[in-house]
């Protein structure tokens, strides 16, 4: 499968690049950066990875990147994983709307606009894709401070629901993946109290596996999930 994956410079995003690599497939990458370890990831599997340094903040940037690569022959696009995402971690009576109309830049903004991108791909090659996309427990359980983090997540749960609607006569699917809080930079300023706590409120009382969420996003781009599409996933370690 031809896959286009955001935000694979570490933390899920790798995890999933690492496991649709060793699957066979060949992946084309949208980041702010070449990570150390995507850089040795990219190596390992030669003539599989396109790469593209892109700010998803940046529109104008991210229409250009993908036009681009709608130009080549070989971009006829099976899937696509919205996963790259920011976190801004305050009260709602401290927010700053220029960090919340940056977080709904990346979290939403450029979701919709692959999306719209991917779609286009999808039905000018005939492809019956997957859209994937990565929300977050936030969106259903209330956390004190990720209120707006929350908003961007809630938001792109209604958009794959919408887009599962609207294209599935196509064939195209879309779902969300929905996980608990995993032991990644963005949970890393997270103090071991605020950590506990966290994962005081989970049946199985611990952090989420991000290999159990990569493998989640895998099984939703492929075949055997063909007829799973306008659904929310959760993998949070059973939040309560
Ligand atoms: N960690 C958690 O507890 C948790 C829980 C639920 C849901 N999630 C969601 O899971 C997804 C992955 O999170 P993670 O924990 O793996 O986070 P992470 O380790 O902080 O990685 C975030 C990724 O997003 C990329 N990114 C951020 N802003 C970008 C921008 N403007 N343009 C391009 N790329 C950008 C980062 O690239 P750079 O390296 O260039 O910064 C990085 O590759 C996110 O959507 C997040 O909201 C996380």
């Amino acid at each position: 499968m031809n896959i286009l994956l955001t935000g694979a410079s570490r933390g899920l995003g790798f995890a999933t690049a690492s496991k649709l690599l060793a699957d066979g497939h060949d992946l084309w990458l949208l980041g702010r950066s070449l990570s150390e370890p995507l850089r040795k990831l990219i190596d390992d599997y030669p003539n599989c990875v396109q790469f593209q340094a892109c700010d998803l903040q940046d529109v104008e940037s991210l229409r250009a990147t993908l036009s681009a690569w709608g130009r080549q022959d070989n971009f006829r696009l099976d899937g696509v994983v919205n996963n790259a995402g920011v976190a801004y971690d305050d009260l709602v009576t401290n927010s700053n709307l220029t960090e919340i109309e940056a977080m709904f830049r990346t979290n939403v903004f450029a979701p919709i606009e692959i999306t719209r991108f991917a779609i286009r791909n999808m039905l000018l090659h005939q492809t019956a894709g997957s859209m994937v996309h990565v929300s977050s427990i936030c969106a259903r359980k209330g956390y004190k401070g990720l209120s707006m983090y929350a908003a961007t997540k809630g938001a792109l749960e209604s958009f794959s629901r919408g887009i599962a609607r609207e294209w599935g006569s196509r064939g195209i699917r879309s779902n969300c993946v929905v996980p608990g809080f995993m032991e990644t930079d963005m949970s890393a300023s997270l103090t071991e109290e605020q950590r506990s706590k966290i994962y005081q409120r989970t049946s199985l009382g611990m952090a989420t596996d991000i290999e159990s969420v990569a493998s989640t996003i895998v099984f939703l781009l492929g075949p055997e999930s063909r007829s799973i599409t306008g659904q929310d996933i959760v993998v949070d370690s059973g939040t309560i």
